[in-house]
């Protein structure tokens, strides 16, 4: 999750921390794991971490659940689960600005492979396949295809497209990570004014769409200007993009009264 610095307010704040340890316990759930711990409990420790770091600039948290056990074993049954937290000043990820993307000849893993829907170590083997040879390639990054050849999500992100007003993206049984994100982009969308649609998508609606834009914890709102060599719309950042970023921007430095729900101050009340 990322963490947000405020200068005016001199706070730090972080961004969704409460579906993000919602969605490690799902997901620790999925591979058999049992931390012991509440979502409340994964908050406060998160919190203490950044307390204890003393940032005050933008900054990257990664808790990880991981099996501990020191022995020689694939499986997940009858190992000892642990939680490790730490904390990096980062800035973007990637350009903001407009990307210029390869759909992968990589398919995203299927769900009865190794689930997309959760946020699992292993599965960014298939991330990096595509992303490394989009680099290689020339490109910012990759979008991938479901096994049957739907649009599936970014390499680290999930994917919108907008065509005639209307937002879609691809629903959560199109093998793509349940970014929280998505969930906020899809809150601000409506409120404004542009509905949200989850469908299938097709690889080539991709190229005729008006606008498509990554969204992520670590890609923030990432607008996408090429793809496979062609412009997307007119080639540059579209409308809606622009305003969605603003509205994004606003509410991770806790700008926004509207969208105060989704940041929890560090370091206010100590
Ligand atoms: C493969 C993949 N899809 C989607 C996302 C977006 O998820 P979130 O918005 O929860 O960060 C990520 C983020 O890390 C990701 O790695």
């Amino acid at each position: 999750m990322r963490a947000y610095y405020s200068p005016e307010d001199d706070e730090l704040y972080v961004l969704a921390l409460e579906a993000h340890a919602q969605r490690l316990l799902r997901s620790s759930r999925l591979l058999k794991m049992q931390l012991g711990k509440s979502a409340r409990d994964i908050e406060a420790i998160i919190l203490e971490v950044l307390r204890r770091s003393g940032f005050r600039e933008d900054t990257y948290v990664r808790p990880v659940a991981y099996k501990a056990s020191v022995v020689i074993k694939v499986g997940l049954t009858g190992l000892r689960d642990e939680l490790a937290v730490y904390a990096t000043p980062m800035g973007d990820y990637i350009s903001t600005k407009g990307l210029s993307v390869q759909i992968s000849g990589w398919r995203r893993t299927a769900d009865n492979a190794i689930p997309a829907r959760s946020k699992l170590t292993g599965s960014y083997l298939n991330a990096a396949l595509a992303v490394d040879d989009a680099l290689q390639a020339g490109f910012d990054d990759a979008i991938l295809l479901t096994d049957d050849g739907h649009v599936s999500e970014g390499s680290s992100s999930n994917l919108f497209l907008v065509r005639d007003g209307v937002a879609s993206t691809p629903g959560v049984s199109h093998d793509i990570l349940e970014g929280i994100t998505r969930s906020i982009v899809t809150r601000m969308l409506k409120d404004l004014g542009i509905p949200t649609v989850e469908r299938a998508v097709d690889r080539t609606e991709l190229y005729v769409a008006d606008e498509v834009f990554l969204c992520g914890t670590g890609v923030q709102v990432a607008p996408v200007v090429e793809i496979d060599g062609r412009p997307v719309g007119t080639g540059t950042m579209g409308p809606v993009a622009a305003k969605l970023q603003k509205v994004y921007f606003d509410a991770c430095r806790a700008r926004d009264p509207r969208y105060r729900d989704l940041v929890t101050p560090v370091y206010r009340g100590v």
